[in-house]
Formats: structure tokens, sequence, C-alpha cells
């Protein structure tokens, strides 16, 4: 049934492609519904057969149709469901054919990121230096070479920055290369898009605008705030004339498509995305649920489908280029990690620089964030076009308008090679980025010989390295994915500095199998329960030793929800080749009555292919994807304390794994943890009083070997730092009698997987569930490829250690009494391949934010928010 679906998905484009369905719609009066149909199916039957109207397919979502009916309370499509279900009858029903479904309902837009934190609107003008002469020389130059007489250039310094020299985006040599942005086009989704300005009018794409919120073609804005899209269209495509500024990439197509200035659908906004994406190239979003410190929002699944599409079939495979601000919260301690989007491997994410190269106290960090590039800070903001036939806008900023010139970027690249897929504008970006601050404690050299910080990412872009490095760029092979089988904690987190960690291995012979030959993106998937998430951070540590802190704390962030089914992204990971222990490290750093409990994880390693002829395309991601925890094995329960730990989970020091010297740790932030992610570089020497963290390492060291002596390496190694030295030795007896009892457990699971032939009951469940994931790539292939990579996993577990070996073995003689037994996810293991990369947590519901325009409607209306799916 499941892998119907997914084939009558991959398949059914042909009735998904066409115009997108963009009759106005009246909330008033109807309501409306996206079904998706399997294969073969009829919509006009379907509609007959629910009393409904077919609007036609949700835009080149293939599939996908959208169907009104007239307004009432409740879901008929889910009552009809229901219904059928009870009757359980044998004759055919068109339902059984409706594989997923959801009532739409209106609900806040997206928040801009324009508005950064407390500070908002205000650029307090600092006195100029002297501007350097020399440098004002050569912007009179560039301007009278180019014929630039617009009349705000020079204000432009963000273009050329004759004050503070070096701070802009290097494009002027770009420009007289004659790189402009011909033939390129970029969408700007926003609040519309003044195509009636004279510095916008000449690039005007109309064919790929469109409003969503007031259903007409014209996205002209028409609420007084909005000004946000305009502005934003005026950084990438302003015309060289006598109007403002010019645009970064002047003689580029903008289009204009209105989503935010009106509550919406998931529909109405999954199709902003994909609309017109054979001619949109470059989708520029400077937006994304509230910054405020406590959100914790990813796209709905419509939304997912519709980028994930967006990457397999815009620009006619090539896919289209997303690009996301990272965010402006950083100022109440939010992270681009929490936002869906920004955390979406499918998005490129674009933090702020200011304009004296200092990272701006609003930008957002994270290990999801690609690059940077220059906006408001340091006394100035960004010059660029506003609403109205004339008039300019000295006022824009946060990381909404570093988006936008990012992608004004690209399409200069576009223009060189119009080939370059979503993939390869990715490498790009971070080959070319420059290092904004070289000093940086926290960089650390990654695989790609490039320097990552969580701040910066792998620095600001530089157009004209960005150009030359595209005019040369040799395509990368297609995608391939590795994911690991649910890894089952169910352990309390300890408070304080200590954390829990969990590894899981990948062997050379797994990575083969998954076609994958090194990693660009990396997602960990993860549920913990907590009863205030804020105090939660979790840390990923490569094989190579390179940390990418996935979650930090965030003090506004009170929630008792946890991380449900959470997806985090690192970038930090791209260029490994990922063989080796790959290890999650869950801290709870503040003691206090808030605590919690790690219950899973899931690693996800997304790269280049191996084979291009094998690679195959992600299947659409379902509502399930991440449903099917419990039907795996549980690597334990009933763990005690500290002494029998199972080898998958330990105990840390307090202290972070030892990391190579060529991968410099984060420093220690004195301070009250001004930086979001103070607590996950914390050191023990803070508590200590200045015992440095040389002394912990070398006791590490030590312990380690000690350890190594008389214990097999998967075992536990206990409490490392010099602070808990005495306690180890003092508890050296009892240690002693754990290894007894341990070695005996060992000698039974051992002899128990040799001799019981029904043993392969156990095997098999991992087939199922596991084997479908780690095949990645491979995993199109159906139920009987399954089986086979199945056994072979075993043998790659086998191979690779112990642990793994114990690990899900040891389930076999624990019942699985309190796992949450999840329905209707029989078909987990074709669900297990098609989990994206993005999560399928809930929303948390339209969080009101300040920010919004269209605030007057009930709060009822958006509650609801994410209905119908299928149950
Ligand atoms: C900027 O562009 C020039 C060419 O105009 C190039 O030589 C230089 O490497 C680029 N980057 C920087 C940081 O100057
Ligand atoms: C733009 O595209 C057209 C058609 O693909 C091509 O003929 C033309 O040379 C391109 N122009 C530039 C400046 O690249």
């Amino acid at each position: 049934m499941r892998l119907a679906t997914l084939v009558g998905l991959a398949a059914g484009s042909l009735a998904g492609l066409g115009s997108a369905n963009l009759a106005p719609r009246n909330y008033d009066a109807n309501d409306y519904y996206v079904l998706q149909l399997e294969r073969g199916v009829n919509p006009d039957d379907v509609a007959a057969r629910l009393d409904m109207r077919h609007e036609g397919p949700l835009g080149n979502l293939a599939g996908h149709h959208m169907f009104s009916a007239v307004k009432r309370n409740d879901d008929i499509v889910s009552r009809a469901v229901h219904e059928r279900r009870r009757r359980r009858t044998s004759t055919p029903d068109l339902i059984d054919r409706v594989p997923f479904w959801q009532k739409q309902r209106l609900r806040a837009p997206m928040t801009k990121r324009s508005s950064p934190g407390p500070a908002r609107g205000a650029f307090p003008a600092e006195k100029r230096q002297d501007v350097d002469a020399q440098a004002v020389q050569r912007q009179k130059n560039v301007m009278s070479e180019l014929g630039i007489t617009d009349p705000i250039f020079t204000e432009q310094w963000h273009l050329f920055n004759a004050v503070e020299v070096g701070h802009d985006v290097n494009v002027t040599d770009v420009w007289r290369a004659g790189i402009t942005g011909h033939n390129s086009t970029v969408a700007i989704v926003d609040d519309g898009l003044d195509m009636y300005s004279n510095d916008l009018k000449p690039n005007y794409y109309a064919a790929g605008s469109y409003d969503f919120n007031d259903h007409r073609p014209e996205p002209k804005p028409t609420l007084s705030d909005d000004r946000h899209g305009t502005r934003c269209a005026g950084e990438i495509g302003a015309a060289k004339n006598d109007v403002c500024g010019v645009g970064v990439a002047y003689d580029s197509k903008i289009a204009g498509i209105r989503i935010l200035s009106k509550l919406i659908t998931e529909s109405d906004e999954a199709l902003s995305l994909n609309y017109d994406f054979q001619h949109n190239q470059i989708y520029s979003c400077s937006w994304g649920p509230p910054d405020d410190g406590k959100s914790m929002e990813a796209p709905g699944i419509l939304i997912k489908r519709a980028m994930l599409n967006g990457v397999q079939n815009g620009r006619s495979g090539k896919g289209s280029v997303f690009v996301f601000a990272s965010g402006n919260g950083a100022v109440y301690e939010d992270n681009c990690n929490f936002d869906g989007y920004t955390n979406s491997i499918y998005s490129i994410t674009v933090g702020a620089v200011d304009r004296k190269g200092l990272h701006p106290y609003y930008s957002e960090k994270c290990s999801a964030q690609l690059v940077v590039t220059y906006s408001s800070g340091s006394g100035d903001a960004i010059h660029t076009t506003d609403v109205g036939e004339n008039t300019c806008s000295s006022s824009h900023g946060g990381t909404s308008a570093a988006a936008p010139l990012a992608a004004g970027i690209f399409a200069l690249a576009l223009e060189v090679r119009p080939d370059l897929t979503w993939r390869d504008m990715q490498y790009i970006a971070l080959q070319t980025a420059v290092v904004v601050d070289p000093s940086d404690e926290e960089l650390q050299t990654t695989a790609t010989g490039k320097q990552f910080s969580h701040t910066f990412g792998y620095g600001k872009l530089d157009s004209w390295a960005l150009v030359e490095a595209a005019r040369t760029w040799k395509n990368v092979k297609p995608q391939a994915w590795l994911f690991s089988p649910w890894i089952h904690i169910k352990h309390d987190i300890p408070q304080g500095d200590k954390g829990l960690t969990s590894s899981f291995t990948v062997t050379k012979d797994m990575m083969l199998k998954a076609n994958l030959a090194r990693l660009e993106h990396v997602t960990v998937t993860m549920n913990v329960e907590h009863s205030k998430r804020g105090d939660l951070s979790v840390d990923l540590i490569s094989p190579s030793g390179l940390v990418s802190h996935i979650a930090t704390t965030r003090k506004g962030d009170l929630s008792g929800d946890g991380y449900a089914d959470w997806t985090f992204m690192s970038v930090v990971h791209w260029g490994e080749d990922g063989v080796g222990d790959w290890k999650i490290i869950v801290k709870d750093s503040q003691v206090n009555e808030n605590s919690g409990k790690w219950v899973d994880w899931h690693l996800k390693l997304w790269g280049e292919s191996i084979d291009a002829e094998k690679a195959t395309l992600l299947p659409m991601p379902t509502e399930e994807d991440d449903d099917n925890h419990d039907e795996n094995i549980p690597v334990t329960t009933g763990v005690a304390e500290t002494t029998t730990l199972p080898p998958a989970v330990q105990q840390t020091p307090s202290e972070l794994p030892s990391v190579p010297s060529d991968h410099p740790e984060r420093p220690t932030k004195p301070g009250s943890g001004s930086t979001a992610e103070g607590s996950a570089g914390e050191k023990p020497s803070e508590t200590e009083g200045g015992s440095g963290s040389s002394s912990s390492d070398s006791s590490a060291a030590e312990t380690t070997t000690a350890e190594s002596s008389w214990l097999p390496s998967f075992l536990p190694t206990f409490g490392v730092s010099s602070r808990t030295q005495a306690w180890i030795y003092g508890a050296f007896s009892l240690i002693v009698v754990f290894c007894a009892g341990l070695g005996a457990w060992l000698y039974m699971q051992r002899r128990k997987r040799l001799s019981n032939t029904r043993d392969n009951y156990e095997f098999e469940l991992i087939n199922e569930e596991e084997g479908e994931g780690l095949t990645g790539a491979g995993a199109a292939a159906g139920e009987k490829g399954r089986k086979r990579r199945g056994g072979e996993l075993y043998d790659a577990f086998a191979d690779g250690s112990d642990d793994e070996m114990e690990m899900f073995s040891d389930g076999d003689d624990d019942d699985d009494s309190q796992g949450r037994r999840a329905g209707g996810s029989s078909s987990a293991a074709a669900a297990g391949s098609a989990a994206a990369a993005a999560s399928s947590s809930s929303r948390a519901g339209p969080a009101s934010d300040e920010d919004d325009d269209s605030e007057e409607d009930s709060v009822d209306e958006k509650a609801g928010l994410r209905g119908g799916t299928r149950r």
C-alpha cells in the first residue's frame, strides 16, 4: 500500500503537470481540501464520491489535487474515511486510493525577518570615518565605466564600501566582466513587490509572479507594512537607471510572490515555493517561524513536499535554489536549527555580517547556516528600493536583507552556469566563502579545508570568487544517503555539565552499499522528553572529531514538549568520508526541577553518490516517516544508574570529547550565556575553578588507556574529569563486579545468537526496519531487495563493531513493554527510506507574533491548524 503510494507519487507526474490551481478561493463559503490520489484515479470521480468539487491539480506537486466543498465544521474526508473503515466491506472504494488528505485552514503567515529584536528600526547614526580617498576614486571609476548614475549608489556600501574598505560583496569586477544577472530569474517570496517602482519595473518578471494572499496575478503591495518584499527585490534586481540604487544582479529578472500579508493555507504556501519553477530559478525567502527564542516550527508536510519537488523537478531537474534568512532571534538565544525551513537540507541558510565585519546582535547562529553576507549593524543598514515610483529605503536590515543579497549573487553565478544544480550552488557558496574573523577561536577546520563557525557558517560570500568558481565548476554527482536505524535510549538525562552519549558506527561497507561517496549534509532526528526544553543542548561529533552544536539552550523556551521527531541539520561535516563513530551528546545543563529523558535518535548522512547511475530520487516525505520508532527493538530497558548503562548509552565526562588540535574547540563564553550556544561549549573548568581543559583532557586519556587494558572498547568510559577521579577509584570494586556481570551477559548474548536459529526473528526485524533505511539510495528496489540487504546489514554490524551487535540483540530479552505502539506504520520499512530531511514534527500552532499585519482573525481559526492527516 505504502509502496504503491510512493510509486504513484513518483510516477504520477503527468497528472500533476500543468498550470497551478489559482482560482480565487472563497474561504467564507467553502472548505478546501488537498487530496493525494493514487495513479490512475480520476479526480472527478473522487469529487463525486465525496460530494466535492475538483478545483484542479495542486501546482506541480504530482498526484495532489485541490477540492472544495460547502463550508462546515468537520472534515468530511476524515469522516468518509472513518466510515469506510468502520464498515470494512470488501467492495472497492475510491477512498482507499486516497493516501493523504488535508483540510486547508487559514493560519498566520510566516514572520518577516526585517525587525531585529528589541532594537528594531534603530540604526544609530555613527560618525562616519574618513572615507578612503583611493577607494572613492575606484568607486568613481567603476561608476563611469559601467555608466552607473543611480543616485544612492554611493550609499550602497554593501556593493562598494568606500569607508570600511573590503567590507562589501566584491561584485564590481564581476560587473566589469559583463556579468550582471542576464537570463537569471529570482522570485522574492514575501509581502509583495512594487512592479510599478521605476527601479523594479525594467526587470519585473510578471509570468513568475502571483499574489497568494489576494489571489490575483499582480503581487502589488497593499498594506502599509508591505514594504519588505519590495526592498528585498531592490537588493537583487533594481535596475541600473536614475532611480535609487542598483541590485547586485541589476540585469536579472525579479518575480514577486506574495504570501506574508494575510492568513494563508499550507497548500498556498506550498504552491508559492514551486510557482513557475521552470523559470523562477532562485526563491529568496526572508521569513520563517517567529524568532522569539521559544518557537520550534517546521514546515508542514505539503510544504516539505513542495521543497523536495522543487529541488527534484524545478529548473528542468537542476533544482530550485531556496535561499532562507537565518533569523533575527539571536538576542533571544534563538538558533536557526529550531526552524524547519532554515535547517532543511534544501535551503541555503544565510546569516548576516555588518559593515564592519562584526556579528550583528540579531543574526542567529546554527550548524545549518552555510554562509553570511552583509546587512544592518554598526550604525548603518542596507540602502535599496522601496514601495513607490521613485522611493528609496535606507533602513532595510536584519537577516531579511542578507538572504536577497545572497540570492542575487547566486543569480550572477547562474548567468555564467545555468546548469548548476541546487547542490552545486551550495558547494560553490561554501568553498568560495571568506572567513569573517580569522582570530575567532570558534573556527573549526572542516574536511573541505574550509573553516566553519556557527556564527558565520563558512564565511561571507565573495561574488567575484563565487562567479569565478562557477565558471569552471564540475557538476557533482547526484545525491545519495545513508540512514541509521532508530537508536533507542530511553534514559534520563543527568543534569549539570555531564551529558548522555550515544553513538552509531558507520562502516566503509555501509557507505558503499548506500552508494555514498562523501558527505554534504548530516541530519539527526530525535525525541527527547523534557519539562523545559530550553535547558537542553545537543552536540553531534563526527568520526573525525568535528563538533556540530545542533541544539543549544534557550532561556526563553519554557515548552514542556521536548523534541518530538525534530530534525536538526549540520553543514559542518561537508566533505567528510563519514566512516567511523558518530556521537551524540545530550545535555541538560541546568540543575533544577526540570528534567527529561532521551528517547531515541536517528542519523542521516547525505552527500554525493559514488555511482551516478545508481542514484535514485528521494521519495516524497510522509507524515509517518518518523513514526516507526517502536517497531524497532529498544536498546535496553531498566537501566540502573551509572554502573549498568548499556554499551550504547554512556555517561560522558563533563568535557567534550577530545578534539584534534587542528579543530579548535569553541571557547568558553564568559558571562551568563549571552550566546545561545554557551552551554554546549562550556567546560568543566568553570565549575572547577580554573583547572584547565588540558588537565581534564589528560585525565580523560589516562582513564581511557587504563580501561582499554581490561575492558572491551565498547564499554562506557566513566567520569574522566579530574573531579570525578576520586569517585571512580572509590567505586573501583563496584566496577569490577559490574564487569564480571557484563561479561556473563555478553557471553549469554553471544551464545544465544550463535546457537539459536530462532534468533533469525530478531534479525528480520532489523532487516525490515533498519535494512531499508541503511541502504539509502538503493532503497527504491522492492521488497525482495530489502530482505537481502537486511542480511548484509547484519554482516556489516558484525564486522563493524560490537557496539551495534549488542545494541540490537539486547532488545530480544527485554520486553518492549514501555514502547508506544504507533498505529498504522506497518509499512514502516518503506517509510524509513522515504524519510525526508525535514521532520514531521507538528507545528506548535501559529504562535501569534507582534509582527503580523493581519492579526484580527480569531485565535480559534488558527488553533486547529494542522488538520486531517492520514490515520
Ligand atoms: C575580490 O575580487 C577581486 C577581483 O576583482 C579578487 O582578486 C579578490 O580575490 C576578491 N576577493 C577579495 C577578498 O578581495
Ligand atoms: C540568454 O539565454 C538565451 C537563450 O537561452 C541565449 O541565447 C543568450 O545568449 C543568453 N544571454 C546571455 C547574456 O547569457
